[in-house]
């Protein structure tokens, strides 16, 4: 039986050897945005881990948009150099196509990194004003955002185009917007942020527009030979919040504005949001936005089985499956995978004895490790 997760896709302009993605996950060890040999060995893990494409965490695309100090960020020379290096590796040695992921903190920027509270920093330890659609705070013992005027919603538009050809220039194969978990885009978008009364603020058309003035700008400058996607919100897990039909509507002005992707998640507009959390939850709302909107989908969110991934595609659920925390756990979890649902996948060469059936001219009835040097 040929497996469905293990099938080739085309998004855009760059085809997957499978459905499978790493998911982008910050790692809050940068320094002044720029990576380090933490991303290197991080990285360069994952991009032998045989997935189709694998996601740099979020990017921050100025120094405000950072959610904590040690955010990544491609907003300077330094950044962009910093992150040559670690690019040239996963391209010389691994065998997943590289994406990025480029983002605006938003009003949950200023923070300590997770493992220190997740707080907002005070002043002493270096606080800088947060923005958003409006100047609501995220919390009550949060402090205000400021709500952008028409200059500085220029100015991160411009901001992420620059990113976008950064990223570009860097040789990454596929740029994904950060749309949702509350963040910049997302304050935008949701009735639960957005509470402006001029032309981005009141029905879904004004909020959406600026994530889509964003959305054009980063078109505008973003090769179509590469790909181009966006994380969004499904539902927002509270009263008077984003509907899985806005977050259709939202996916089909992307595909009209010439995105090949959306990667469907939900949650994080709000403390007061309840997500129902358990396997597959946020599939769900993947269906919906493929089925409606007519667009690429990544399901996201407590896909941690095979079997399970192979059903989401094989039943049409979604396009392709994204993983986090399972290859956390797990760097050889499409490995593993490909074993379970007989498929075949791209192996490093170091690593063929790990694979007895890939030793040179070896015929073993039974794996076996750990045998010679
Ligand atoms: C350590 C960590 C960092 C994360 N950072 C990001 C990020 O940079 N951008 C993003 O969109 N989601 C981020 N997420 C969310 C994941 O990408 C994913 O959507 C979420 O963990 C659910 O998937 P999972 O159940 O496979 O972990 C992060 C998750 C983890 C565990």
């Amino acid at each position: 039986m040929t497996s469905h997760l293990f099938s080739p896709i085309t998004i855009g302009g760059v085809t997957l050897a499978n459905r499978i993605a790493v998911s982008p996950m910050c790692q809050y060890s940068a320094v002044d945005g720029s990576a380090n040999d933490w991303h290197l060995q991080h990285l360069g893990s994952l991009s032998v881990s045989g997935a189709g494409m694998l996601v740099v965490e979020m990017t921050a695309v100025t120094p405000e948009g950072r959610i904590t100090p040690a955010c990544l960020g491609l907003y300077s020379d330094a950044n962009e150099m910093a992150l040559e290096r670690i690019v040239a590796t996963c391209r010389r040695w691994g065998n997943s196509r590289l994406g990025i992921q480029l983002a605006h903190a938003g009003r949950k920027a200023s923070v300590h990194v997770p493992w220190q509270g997740g707080k907002p920093l005070s002043a002493t330890e270096g606080a800088w004003q947060g923005v958003a659609a409006s100047a609501t705070a995220f919390d009550h013992d949060w402090p205000p955002p400021q709500a952008l005027d028409a200059d500085g919603l220029a100015r991160i538009r411009d901001a992420f185009a620059v990113a976008a050809q950064r990223a570009d220039r860097l040789g990454f194969d596929l740029v994904e917007l950060q749309g949702a978990h509350g963040y910049l885009l997302h304050s935008f978008l949701s009735p639960a942020a957005n509470c402006r009364d001029d032309r981005y603020g009141g029905s879904s058309e004004n909020r959406m527009r600026f994530p889509l003035e964003v959305a054009a700008a980063v078109r505008a400058v973003w090769p179509s030979t590469k790909a181009l996607g966006m994380r969004i919100t499904g539902f927002d897990w509270i009263e008077g919040g984003l509907t899985s039909t806005e977050a259709t509507l939202f996916a089909s002005a992307l595909k009209y504005a010439g995105f090949d992707y959306v990667c469907v998640t939900s949650g994080g507009i709000s403390p007061q949001a309840r997500p129902m959390i358990e396997p597959g939850y946020q599939v769900p709302f993947a269906e919906t936005v493929r089925r409606d909107g007519k667009i690429t989908v990544q399901a996201v969110g407590m896909i941690a089985d095979p079997y399970q991934a192979e059903a989401i595609i094989a039943d049409g659920r979604a396009d392709c499956v994204a993983l986090a925390r399972a290859f956390l756990d797990d760097p050889r979890w499409s490995w593993h995978a490909a074993d379970s649902l007989g498929a075949d996948i791209a192996f490093p060469p170091q690593y063929h004895r790990s694979r007895p059936n890939l030793w040179p001219g070896a015929v073993l009835a039974r794996p076996h490790r750990g045998v010679g040097h």
